[in-house]
């Protein structure tokens, strides 16, 4: 389509120069899945259970319908986004036209920095490619078509990842679209029935060799796979060479959208699909992507308030995702213009307030032998080696909490996170149920807003 074209001199590259992910037979990982998934996950990452998706790119710049935009323009024609083009741009307009709108001038990485803090997140996962194909980092194989030579003329993924090591211990990771929608080496590759590997010859794996290089990301977050084969990509020789030599070895792990029906069955941590959220106990580490604004992972400048999941929204997601042995990526939409908006700063800001009194019951936890009650709605269950949890989303109207699970015995003791006095309950000694009274409080004095969490020491 309209995506700028080569120079000549990238065709010239030799193809032969590098055998990009050489895996010597000793190597500990070897490139196919059984071996891929031998691999632990790094403890980091089960522990962390909170991170930051950032969608930000080129999408950004028109901010309207969602990420996808220049698909939805140029590929499918979608009725509404062809509208929006024909009334606001001039007759002629490309989506590379939109890249020097790009320019990030509020972009203040340190800032940034400061929110993700606040917020409690132990890890954040930029885009540093999304399926339009702009790199957020100079990157040497795209060419006029990256952060450096048009539009924020600086290394975005490269300042970001220094702001968050210099102020923060939170993990930085990057996402990145194995596919492009537009570039014609990969359409031509996709023509042959990706019995060609032009693409990944010449973009994908000089691309993923240069971020993991230059950023030492610690999350790999791969999207973009469902079009083509794990083999078309050679997501087992990427993957191996990430485990077994690359300067991320020990601490990296990746999600597992490797290539067409990969997904939930391959990889490191299952993402599934997106928004994924069972509800019920998974053996295998998985992880919620979800979006603060329920319809787009990219800044939409006319998403109205209802549009935006609310703090109650957000801390359910945040307790059903956790007992289940999931981590919430909670995603924002930074604007063109390098902002993080009040509305988002102000959610990251609430979560980083609640994870201050409770906290304890989500890092760190390990799934519990139930996951909600059996009895009362809206409680779900995280333990640890000194206590088990019970996170109450609503307040009991009459204060008299009915916990259907826990057993408790003559040395069961019941705390509020957040407020030091034990809590009287009542039940009956190795058999399940426990009814527990609940303080009074004062709007002042209630220890948080949102959900409440009793800790219950000596429960079974
Ligand atoms: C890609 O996979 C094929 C088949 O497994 C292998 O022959 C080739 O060397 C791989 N290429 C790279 C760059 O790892
Ligand atoms: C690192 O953080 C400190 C304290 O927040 C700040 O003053 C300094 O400018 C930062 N350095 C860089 C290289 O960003
Ligand atoms: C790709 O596959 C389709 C359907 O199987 C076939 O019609 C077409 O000829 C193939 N194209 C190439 C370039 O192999
Ligand atoms: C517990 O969760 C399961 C699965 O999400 C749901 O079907 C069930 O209704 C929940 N139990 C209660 C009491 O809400
Ligand atoms: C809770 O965690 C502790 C420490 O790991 C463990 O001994 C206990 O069995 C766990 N309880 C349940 C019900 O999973």
């Amino acid at each position: 389509m309209d995506r700028p074209k080569f120079p000549p001199f990238i065709g010239l590259i030799p193809v032969l120069l590098v055998v990009f992910f050489a895996v010597c037979s000793s190597a500990q990982y070897q490139p196919n899945w059984n071996s891929i998934d031998s691999r632990p996950l790094p403890a980091w990452y089960d522990q962390s259970k909170f991170g930051i998706f950032i969608h930000w790119g080129v999408f950004s710049v028109p901010s309207f319908d969602n990420e996808w935009f220049w698909w939805k323009w140029k590929g499918i024609k979608q009725a509404d986004v062809v509208k929006f083009m024909e009334d606001n741009y001039r007759p002629g307009f490309t989506y590379p036209d939109f890249a020097p709108m790009f320019k990030a001038e509020f972009f203040d990485p340190n800032q940034w920095a400061d929110i993700f803090k606040a917020s409690g997140a132990k890890y954040i996962v930029l885009t540093s490619k999304h399926h339009e194909g702009f790199t957020n980092w100079p990157s040497k194989y795209s060419w006029n078509w990256n952060s450096m030579d048009v539009g924020p003329k600086r290394d975005l993924v490269g300042d970001l990842a220094a702001a968050i090591r210099n102020k923060t211990d939170i993990h930085f990771g990057l996402y990145h679209s194995l596919f492009e929608w537009f570039n014609p080496l990969y359409l031509q590759d996709k023509a042959n029935n990706f019995t060609t590997q032009e693409y990944c010859e010449k973009v994908l794996w000089p691309e993923l060799l240069e971020i993991v290089n230059a950023y030492k990301p610690d999350v790999i977050w791969s999207d973009g796979e469902w079009e083509a084969p794990d083999t078309y990509w050679n997501s087992t020789e990427f993957l191996a060479w990430l485990y077994n030599s690359s300067p991320v070895k020990d601490t990296v792990v990746t999600n597992d959208r490797w290539g067409a029906g990969i997904r939930c069955h391959h990889g490191g941590y299952y993402t599934c699909t997106d928004k994924y959220n069972p509800g019920v106990l998974q053996k295998h580490k998985w992880e919620n992507c979800m979006t603060i604004d329920k319809v787009s992972w990219g800044y939409r400048r006319n998403a109205p308030l209802a549009d935006y999941l609310d703090m109650d929204d957000l801390i359910e997601l945040l307790a059903s995702t956790v007992s289940c042995n999931g981590n919430l990526l909670m995603n924002i939409g930074p604007t063109a213009d390098g902002r993080i908006v009040p509305i988002f700063e102000e959610r990251l800001r609430s979560m980083g307030d609640w994870l201050k009194v409770n906290g304890e019951a989500i890092f760190e936890t390990t799934p519990w032998r139930a996951q909600n009650d059996t009895v009362t709605k809206g409680i779900w269950y995280t333990n640890k080696t000194t206590a088990a949890y019970a996170i109450v989303l609503d307040w009991p109207a009459d204060n008299q909490l009915v916990l259907g699970v826990p057993i408790p015995n003559s040395q069961t003791s019941l705390f509020m996170l957040g407020y030091n006095q034990p809590l009287k309950w009542s039940g009956i000694t190795s058999k399940p149920g426990i009814t527990v009274t609940m303080p009074q409080f004062t709007p002042d004095t209630l220890p948080c807003e949102w959900a409440w969490v009793i800790q219950m020491k000596m429960v079974q």
